[in-house]
């Protein structure tokens, strides 16, 4: 954990609620308000746990699957996350906005992303 960031859930400056995002696989963690993807709030501060692709809900790179707390999603395609793996905590991390803190594991990448869209590897 980097000085200066929150331990647990806690009001950020501008009214939004900061939570806690770890991944699981490197134990890295950042701060993300509420009202910030899993995604943006990543990118921001420079770090590149989760794989970043379109930004939009479309590519399935950033695929994650919420290992603890809650998120709340917004529309994202279903050929990457179907409504029963989002039922068992799958998301898209540009889509996914936390409720909690949050503990998570990265499911997509560029491969999964790469054969999709373009048949390779
Ligand atoms: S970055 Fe493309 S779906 Fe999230």
């Amino acid at each position: 954990m980097a000085d200066g960031e929150p331990r647990q859930s806690m009001p950020a400056q501008d009214g939004a609620r900061l939570h806690r995002i770890t991944l699981r696989e490197t134990g890295e963690s950042y701060a993300c308000a509420g009202d910030r993807s899993l995604l943006k709030a990543m990118v921001a501060l420079g770090r590149r746990g989760i794989p970043s692709g379109c930004h939009g809900g479309g590519c399935g790179v950033c695929k994650i699957r919420v290992l603890e707390g809650s998120v709340r999603c917004e529309a994202m395609s279903r050929s990457h996350v179907s409504v029963e793996e989002q039922a068992t905590g799958y998301a898209l991390a540009c889509r996914a906005y936390p409720l909690s803190d949050v503990v998570l594991e990265v499911v997509g990448g560029m491969r999964k992303g790469l054969t999709r869209r373009y048949g390779l590897l």
